[in-house]
């Protein structure tokens, strides 16, 4: 999902940073993008960790300039009966999904009030709107993307920033097909069944819908929840 969000900014016309945990697949989608003619970077980074983030978001502020636009999109899913939820795994959960997106919005909110434009998206989930079982600890660090969204949308409202969340639900991509192969999602077609539009979603619509709350057209949408699900959660 990442990838295709980096891939539609970058043909929008933006210079894009790919920050992920795995560097070398970070590295990859750099130059997948630069072959496709971008201009993209590529830093190891784990979201949890603040400083680390910090100097990631330097070098990008070195290497392109003020930083305009932010998505975040890292995310770790886990499944597990409420009561076999170890602290250890809520912590984990909690930390990538929520507090990665605390560290990344602080380091680049600075950039964007010095400009008084700016356009945040965070990936949440449709667990945080409709209460996923079996991923407690999931969904309500989801929850909490979802409401910091809106808080953050209301804070800078009047500076120019932007701020929204996409909730996905049901999209083909590495998570959605490893938690498939554990058992925890049936397979496509049966996941298919359950969706209005009746197929799953592309990181490319997750892309498309993204790439126009980040666009100069979206600036009047803010704190808003765009459900990009087949219809899933209406
Ligand atoms: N696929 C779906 O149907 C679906 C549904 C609801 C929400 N989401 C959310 O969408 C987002 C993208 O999910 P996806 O399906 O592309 O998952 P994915 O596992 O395919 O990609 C997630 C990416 O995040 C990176 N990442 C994980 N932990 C990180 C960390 N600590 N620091 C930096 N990078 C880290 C991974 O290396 C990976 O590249 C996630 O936040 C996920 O929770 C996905």
């Amino acid at each position: 999902m990442g990838l295709s969000i980096c891939a539609a900014l970058a043909e929008a016309g933006h210079r894009v940073a790919v920050l992920d945990i795995n560097g070398t697949a970070a590295q990859r989608a750099a130059e997948h993008l630069r072959a496709d003619g971008a201009t993209a970077m590529a830093c190891a980074v784990d979201v949890t960790d603040r400083d680390a983030v910090r100097e990631a978001v330097r070098k990008v502020r070195v290497e392109f300039g003020a930083i305009e636009i932010l998505v975040t999109s890292a995310g770790l899913v886990d499944f597990a009966p409420f009561t076999d939820i170890t602290p250890e795994a809520w912590n984990r959960v909690v930390a990538v999904n929520l507090d990665g997106v605390f560290h990344c919005a602080q380091a680049v909110v600075p950039d964007m009030l010095a400009a008084g434009w700016g356009r945040i998206v965070t990936i949440s989930s449709s667990s945080a709107q409709r209460g996923s079982p079996g991923m407690v600890h999931y969904t309500a660090s989801k929850g909490a993307v979802l409401a910091m969204t809106k808080a953050l949308a209301r804070e800078y409202a009047a500076a120019g920033i932007t701020v929204n969340t996409i909730p996905p639900s049901g999209i083909d991509t590495p998570m959605s097909r490893r938690s498939q192969a554990a058992g925890h999602l049936p397979d496509s077609a049966v996941m298919a069944k359950a969706i209005p539009v009746g197929h799953l979603g592309t990181g490319e619509d997750i892309a498309a819908a993204c790439a126009f709350l980040c666009s100069e057209q979206a600036g009047y949408i803010t704190g808003q929840v765009l459900g990009v699900n087949g219809g899933s959660v209406i």
